[in-house]
């Protein structure tokens, strides 16, 4: 690691790594065991995205997701008219979502890098997606969240988010962007009240925001209680 910082890329690295040097965790390790019970390990969409196309918002086009994991949303969208670049971190989770994938037959360019590592193509996309990824991302990063998202989309574009609501039962660290730092520590995904979101992604236009509607198992989309929905729309 650096030690010292001569650039904004070298302040953003030093802070990821003195939260990385903290934790235990790793998305590899998560994705190892596939038959956990984990609510977004059943291979089924959001149902909001399910409804995007119901309301007649998505067609067909290019889309991109951030953090796509094992892939459910992304093959959904590849299902439906989208040509779609899937971006994860994880080995295991792309290693999980080329297998869905192939098992359905639907072509997704599955992309294992960081979404800070894009080298993306300017207002590209259709579509920019992200469920539950968001949540994980360090707030000193968000700036670069947003100039991502920013490059990425073409004008009137969609994004799309599912993030944890402050306190619920299985996440969304109710805390200030000092405490990530002080605890130094996200503490399993960071929670975001309405208000929040908006302020945010204040330069997109609202679409919804609604809670996730909650969806028993089996089913073929998924929903948990405690993820916000959101649409916002490029200006
Ligand atoms: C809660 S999981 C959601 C996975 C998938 N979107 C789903 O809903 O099934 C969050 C995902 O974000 C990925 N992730 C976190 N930070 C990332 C980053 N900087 N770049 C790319 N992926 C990242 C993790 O590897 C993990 O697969």
């Amino acid at each position: 690691m650096k030690e010292s910082i001569h650039n904004y890329d070298d302040l953003l690295e030093m802070l990821d790594v003195l939260l990385q040097e903290n934790s235990q965790f790793s998305w590899n390790n998560f994705y190892a065991n596939r038959e956990k019970q984990i609510p977004f390990f059943v291979n089924a969409p959001d149902e909001n995205l399910v409804s995007y196309f119901e309301q007649g918002f998505f067609h067909s086009g290019r889309a991109l997701e951030l953090g796509c994991g094992p892939g459910r949303n992304a093959i959904y969208l590849a299902e439906h008219g989208y040509s779609v670049d899937a971006v994860d971190l994880s080995e295991e989770g792309i290693a999980w979502g080329r297998e869905r994938a192939a098992e359905k037959n639907i072509h997704v360019n599955f992309i294992n890098k960081s979404i800070f590592d894009l080298e993306l193509e300017e207002n590209a996309y259709d579509i920019v997606y992200d469920s539950g990824c968001f949540h994980h991302i360090a707030p000193h990063r968000r700036m670069s969240y947003l100039e991502l998202l920013n490059k990425a989309l073409k004008p009137n574009g969609y994004f799309g988010l599912t993030c944890f609501i402050p306190d619920g039962e299985q996440g969304g660290a109710n805390i200030s962007d000092l405490e990530v730092y002080r605890l130094r520590s996200l503490q399993g995904g960071l929670g975001y009240t309405e208000e929040k979101l908006r302020t945010l992604f204040q330069d997109y236009e609202v679409i919804q925001i609604r809670k996730m509607q909650e969806i028993k198992q089996p089913n073929h989309q998924f929903g948990v209680p405690f993820l916000w929905t959101a649409l916002f729309r490029k200006r």
